[in-house]
Formats: structure tokens, sequence, C-alpha cells
């Protein structure tokens, strides 16, 4: 059996003339916490719903730890947990009855980590308290409590941090962290990336239900074309050793500065260079946020055939490009 938690090739889900998925090919990693990113309408819920088998692929597969959850149904997902949209559950009966319940349904020995599960998203306080008087925040915790009865080696959450205040965004991000080093897998989706960056170490970005990049956020960030202002202890010769510098483009003289656009990794040649020339750094300043900027880019092109992507990132993308 194979030890991927999930392999979705050729992914798509048609409703009527919508496609909401098309064509997603994503794989999840052991030891992966990774970021499902998008915005609103991108197709994230229904391919976390194909995951789950909860609806039918109109084509292509999705593999969870080699299973197929649409054949094999509850047994695809021994292992498996987690929500979309938003967990649900009895508002009139209590926490602690509600996971019983569940418990009970799931069979085994779930009933026994009832306790654990809701002390693990510090609900045991409010634990006899009804559902149907919890916050957004404490049922988007439930959830995961409900998520963790099963032991899950993979967690699936459709925007588990979406709709939460500040504060309650930074328990879920810890939440899921703990989680996450404990062992467990996850896949979250967000429209967020401050939220993905903080968590996730690789991320699949979806736009109209295509997947626009596929990686490393880091490769992403390192990709991502910056705009710099540089002072030096002489500008005019700092800017013939900007020009000779390959990966840095329209470097100008603005002022007290040379305006250049570079990525980080030519930014870390350059300082060495201009050591090299005896020229001094006095200021180095980033102009732009450019990963949010990228990331918008990736998701408001005018098509995503369009996108005029890094020449790095390419043959990530590969064909969706
Ligand atoms: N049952 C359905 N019937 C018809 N269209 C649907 C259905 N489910 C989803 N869609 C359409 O598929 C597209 C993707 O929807 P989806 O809910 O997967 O997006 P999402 O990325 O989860 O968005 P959000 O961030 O708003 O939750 C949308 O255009 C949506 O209207
Ligand atoms: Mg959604």
């Amino acid at each position: 059996m194979s030890q991927t938690p999930v392999e979705a090739r050729g992914l798509v889900k048609q409703y009527g003339r919508i496609t909401a998925v098309d064509h997603v090919d994503l794989t999840v990693n052991r030891g992966d916490v990774y970021g499902f990113l998008g915005p609103n309408g991108a197709g994230k819920t229904t391919t976390l719903r194909m995951m789950l088998g909860l609806i039918f692929p109109t084509a292509g597969t999705v593999r969870l730890f080699g299973r197929d959850p649409i054949a094999e149904g509850a047994a695809a997902l021994d292992g498996v947990a987690g929500f979309v949209e938003a967990p649900q559950f009895y508002p009139y009966l209590t926490a602690r009855k509600n996971l019983q319940m569940m418990a009970a349904y799931d069979g085994g020995d779930a009933s026994s980590r009832v306790e654990e599960s809701l002390k693990s998203v510090e609900l045991t306080g409010r634990a006899d308290d009804k559902v149907g008087g919890y916050s957004h925040g404490m049922r988007q915790r439930l959830g995961i409590a409900a998520a963790l009865l099963r032991q899950p080696k993979l967690l699936l959450l459709d925007e588990p941090a979406t709709g939460l205040d500040p504060g309650g965004m930074r328990d879920m991000r810890v939440l899921i962290r703990r989680l996450a080093d404990d062992g467990m897998t996850v896949l979250l989706s967000s429209h967020l990336l401050a939220e993905v960056e903080e968590l996730c170490d690789r991320v699949a970005i979806v736009r109209a239900g295509r997947i626009v990049y596929e990686g490393a956020l880091i490769d992403l960030k390192a990709s991502a074309k910056s705009a710099y202002r540089l002072r030096t202890t002489d500008n005019a010769k700092a800017l013939k050793v900007c020009e000779a510098q390959a990966g840095i483009a329209s470097a100008r003289i603005e002022g007290a500065a040379i305006r250049m656009e570079a990525n980080e990794s030519a930014m870390g040649e350059l300082s060495v260079a201009l050591i090299e020339a005896s020229l001094q750094i006095i200021a180095l300043m980033p102009e732009t946020a450019t990963l949010e900027d990228l990331f918008f880019h990736l998701t408001e092109g005018s098509t995503p055939g369009e996108i005029d992507f890094p020449a790095t990132q390419a043959s990530v993308v590969g064909e969706h490009l």
C-alpha cells in the first residue's frame, strides 16, 4: 500500500457549465503541513469533498494512502479525518455528548478518546455546554476534536481559521502546529496567504479550479521578483556593479538611491559583488511585500494561461501554465 497520504491526479468536477475543479494534480507527503490556497470560489471545498469521498469526481482519481475513497468508501478513510466548510454538530446537545455519540458511531476504542480530544482543543471547561451556544471559534475547535477521535494520520481541514478573530486564528495555528509536530500530516485550505505562510512548508495555489503553483513556499518566495532601493558609499560605481550582476533588472539612480528589480538570491550575490568592488552598503530596502503581490497576480490575473510566472517556477507549474 502506498504511504503517500494524498495523491490526486487529473481531478475534475463539472457542475453544468461550471468547471469547479479543473485537472488538479496534488501530492501531499507524509509529515507535510500542506496549504491549499486560493480565493473564494477557486474550488478548494469541492476538491476536499472529492478527497473525502463525499462527491464523485467528473474525472480523475484520488488516493489516500493508496486507497480510493470513492470506490472503497469508509475503508479508504481509515486514518483520515477532517471537515469541509463548517463541522456539523447537534446544537441542542453538549459538546461532550456530541463527541460521545460520534465515538460510539465510529466504534472501536474511540469513546476512550473523548476527554483527551476535548482537552487537546482546550474545551474541557465548556464540554457540558450546548454546542448551540458555542462561538464560531469553539465550533471549529470542536470540529478538530471530533477529527482527533479517529486518531488520524491525515487531517483534511477546510478553512479551519476562517471567520475567527486574530486570537482565535493564532490559537488555531498553534493547535495545528502542535498536531503536525506530533506527527500528523495536515492538508488545510485557506484564502489567506499569511496564514498559510505561517503554517505550511508546501502549497498548491488554486485559481478558477486550476493549480497555478505547486511546490515549496520557500521556492515561491525566492522566485518572487522584488524591487529594492540601495544606498552605497559610491552610487555611480555601484550602479555599474548592479548592471553587471545577473538577475538584476532595471537598475537606475533615483535620488540618493539605486532602484532595481531582483530576486532574493540575486540580491545576496550583489552584496558580495559590492564588497569585492570596495563599496559599502549604507541602506538596502525592499520596496514591496512581493509574495502577497505574487499571490494576487497568480489568483487575479486575466486568465490562468496569461500569468507571467517567474521563469524558475515554470517547470514546477508545468502544463498548467
Ligand atoms: N453543488 C454545486 N453546484 C453547483 N456549483 C457548485 C457546487 N459546489 C460548488 N460549485 C461551484 O464550484 C466553484 C468552486 O466552489 P468551491 O466551494 O469549491 O470554492 P472554494 O474555493 O471552496 O470557495 P470559498 O473560499 O468561498 O469556500 C464555485 O463556482 C461554485 O459556485
Ligand atoms: Mg470553500
